[in-house]
């Protein structure tokens, strides 16, 4: 397998490194900016705009992967709420081009996507589910998915998760378990929703299921995400009791109060069933993964 990540500096791409170096496969880290990934030797990394397709040619046909991992896209729902051509341009034309050069050289396209395609009036979401999103961001990953679901090479799978979250070098956003320990240990105020459903996704849970798919050569829609669904309240107050802090700064609040550009689904979360059994993905709970946060923090 030669593996070729795209989104290296983002959470999940750090991850996929780590992974590859850890079980000495053969990878090249690829992103939009220089390596800010420290732990990324520079020798395993090559700057590459997924927006510019001769600069895909040339970075494909000098590393010639068998395997592409696409986690590289605009990932702030709101800015691309805001932003609709941008969002466009870099979550499904992109996609579009580096499946279009995936196909010239046979490799396996492997596309990162989320719950925020359902509208999440229902949760529990199955990968035969059909998708109904609510926002630009959600609606720009369907048209992603869209692609490798029209095509007549099924030689790709997607890969759809949930609020990843976990420790990485010099990122551009926090997330929310990072930004909880820190708050709650600091005693700083916290403005959180109780009226949004999730599956809080491990980043290196995930990273193992997105190279099983691989590993295994397995084609279509793979689910992947935490085991638990919880309110988004819940995840800061389980994260308290882990740590035995106090939740008095934490103050409880309606999305509607948030005035944020976008919508979000109210309750996702998906059924692990087909991952469980045919990949035998097997994520951590919160807790689990809180013990092994806190050594790397
Ligand atoms: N994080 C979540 O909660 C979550 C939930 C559901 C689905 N997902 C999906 O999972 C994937 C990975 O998410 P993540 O949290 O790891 O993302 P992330 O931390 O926001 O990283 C995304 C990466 O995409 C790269 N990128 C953006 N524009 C690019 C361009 N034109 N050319 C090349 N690279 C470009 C950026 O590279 P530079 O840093 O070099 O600029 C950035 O590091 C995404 O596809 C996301 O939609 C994430």
């Amino acid at each position: 397998m030669k593996i070729l990540i795209t989104g290296s500096n983002g959470l999940l791409g750090q991850k996929i490194v780590k992974l590859c170096l850890k079980r000495g496969d053969d990878f090249l880290a690829t992103s939009a900016g220089d390596n800010r990934n420290i732990d990324c030797p520079n020798e395993f990394y090559q700057t590459m705009d997924i927006t510019n397709q001769e600069n895909i040619h040339a970075v494909f046909n000098s590393f010639k992967p068998t395997h592409i991992i696409h986690t590289a896209a605009l990932t702030n729902v709101d800015y691309c709420e805001l932003n609709p051509e941008e969002c466009h341009k870099v979550n499904v034309s992109a996609t579009q081009l580096l499946w279009d050069e995936a196909q010239k050289i046979n490799a396996h396209f492997q596309l990162l996507s989320t719950d925020f395609i359902f509208d999440g009036l229902i949760g529990n979401y199955k990968e035969t589910d059909i998708p109904s999103a609510v926002s630009i961001y959600g609606q720009s990953k369907v048209d992603a998915e869209n692609i490798l679901l029209n095509s007549e090479n099924d030689n790709w799978s997607i890969a759809r998760t949930i609020i990843v979250y976990g420790t990485a070098n010099n990122l551009s956003r926090t997330n929310i378990v990072l930004w909880s320990i820190d708050a709650l240990t600091n005693g700083s105020p916290m403005k959180i929703i109780n009226d949004q459903f999730r599956m809080p996704t491990w980043a290196e849970d995930l990273a193992w299921g997105c190279l099983e798919i691989c590993k295994r050569n397995k084609k279509g829609i793979f689910h992947l995400c935490g085991p638990e669904l919880m309110a988004v309240n819940e995840i800061v107050f389980r994260i308290a009791k882990y740590l035995g802090k106090s939740t008095d700064n934490v103050e409880i609040i309606s999305s509607a109060t948030l005035s944020q550009p976008a919508k979000r689904p109210p309750r996702t979360g998906f059924d692990l069933s087909k991952s469980r059994i045919e990949l035998d993905y097997n994520p951590k709970t919160l807790e689990q993964t809180i013990e092994i946060l806190l050594t790397e923090i």
